[in-house]
């Protein structure tokens, strides 16, 4: 089982995906957690010349490290732990790049998306979790944090606004694959959406 958890950047992702893979830990599933960018240590670089490399990043450039990115995590990675039967549970894939490079940047979305399936080699996720929440309370979270805002991170509200309505078009397209889920409800309400939407899946 293949599952990635979406959303805009200070949506609470994380605490999701923690609390998804202890319920599926205490169901008897042999769970591994991984991300994007940085999933392996190819991918790690990676991360550092997308997030934290002085200077900008031409938009074309941008997507093709993502999915340089998404490649290799795949293919050394995602694929061996899902051949060994293992659950992988992963913070983004490729609904980011479509939702951030497709959308946020202005590249087209549906060239994005064939890029990134072209280096996955067509590998998409059973379930897609989508964190949805307003722009503007994102914002204000990831202020809270005092933790310093990435490039990405710096980007103005109307760029997370065409982000999240991308990713909202993108779950509507696809409703079998995506459950979305409110982040202004608390974690443990928005973790019984979650939790009832693995149970489906476990059968
Ligand atoms: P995060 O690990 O803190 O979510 O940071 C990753 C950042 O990279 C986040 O701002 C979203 C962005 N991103 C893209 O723009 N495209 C992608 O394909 C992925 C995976 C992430």
């Amino acid at each position: 089982m293949f599952i990635s958890f979406e959303g805009i950047d200070g949506v609470g992702k994380s605490t999701q995906i923690r609390l998804a893979e202890e319920y599926l830990r205490s169901k008897g599933k042999d769970v591994i957690c991984t991300l994007e960018p940085g999933g392996t240590e190819l991918g790690q670089e990676i991360r550092n010349l997308l997030l934290h490399r002085k200077g900008d990043v031409a938009p074309r450039a941008e997507a093709l490290l993502y999915a340089a990115d998404r490649a290799h995590h795949v293919a050394t990675k995602v694929r061996p732990a899902l051949a060994e039967g293992k659950v992988v549970i992963t913070d983004r894939f490729l609904d980011s790049s479509v939702a951030y490079q497709g959308a946020g940047r202005k590249l087209s979305a549906n060239e994005v998306r064939n890029i990134s399936l072209w280096a996955v080699d067509g590998l998409l996720p059973d379930l897609t979790v989508l964190v949805d929440l307003d722009p503007a309370i994102a914002a204000e979270r990831r202020k809270s944090t005092g933790e310093a805002p990435d490039r990405l991170e710096q980007e103005k509200l109307d760029f997370f606004q065409a982000v999240r309505d991308e990713f909202l078009k993108l779950a509507q397209a696809e409703p079998g694959r995506f459950l979305v889920v409110d982040a202004t409800e608390s974690p443990a309400e928005i973790f019984v959406h979650i939790a009832k939407k693995l149970d489906e899946l476990l059968g």
